[in-house]
């Protein structure tokens, strides 16, 4: 007996867009789960208010994660990267990194630097493949559950770079 064709449900696509103040409690519930010593709501407020590129990446308005960068003197700083637990991989991550790294080439700048902690394997996955390179590492960076932990320095040199580069 013929069966009916399985109906599909069309997929939302990812939107990104400006994270307002008015983000921050959603922001920061995803910061909380994502982080063991996370940044507090006051943090991304600040980032806000100093006019830091903020963005959030949403899928039917609902908040999946966020990016937040500084950019100057011919240098952007990835200062946060995050996407909720239950959203990861999916594209995300890299769909909003590239967003920022297409904004800080698009705004003239030439290097995009960011810290990662060298156990965060998803994230430094994500960086090298698209061609960060470690240059340098700072010492004790970083609070940890037993102690302090290192951070990696990575820099990438921008292009004119578009969002379907690869
Ligand atoms: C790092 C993070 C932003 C990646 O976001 P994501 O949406 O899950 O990543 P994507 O689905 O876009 O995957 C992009 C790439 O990341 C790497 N990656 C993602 N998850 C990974 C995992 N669990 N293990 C290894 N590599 C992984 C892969 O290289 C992947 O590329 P591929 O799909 O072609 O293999 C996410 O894990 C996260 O929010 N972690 C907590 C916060 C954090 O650590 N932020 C970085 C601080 S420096």
């Amino acid at each position: 007996m013929a069966t009916a064709p399985e109906l599909l449900e069309p997929v939302s696509p990812a939107v990104i867009r400006a994270m307002g103040v008015l983000d921050v409690p959603e922001v920061f519930a995803i910061e909380r789960e994502s982080y063991p010593f996370p940044w507090s709501a006051g943090i991304f407020r600040d980032c806000l208010r100093v006019g830091y590129f903020c963005r959030v990446i949403t899928v039917e308005e609902r908040i999946c994660g966020y990016g937040v960068m500084s950019l100057g003197a011919g240098e952007v700083h990835i200062l946060n990267l995050c996407i909720a637990e239950a959203e990861r991989s999916r594209g995300f991550g890299r769909s909003m990194l590239e967003h920022l790294l297409v904004h800080g080439a698009a705004m003239g700048m030439s290097e995009a630097f960011l810290e990662v902690r060298p156990s965060n394997c998803a994230a430094l996955a994500l960086y090298r493949s698209l061609g960060f390179e470690q240059v340098g590492l700072r010492r004790g960076y970083y609070q940890a559950v037993n102690g302090r932990e290192d951070a990696c320095v990575l820099k990438l040199t921008l292009r004119a770079r578009r969002a379907t580069d690869t």
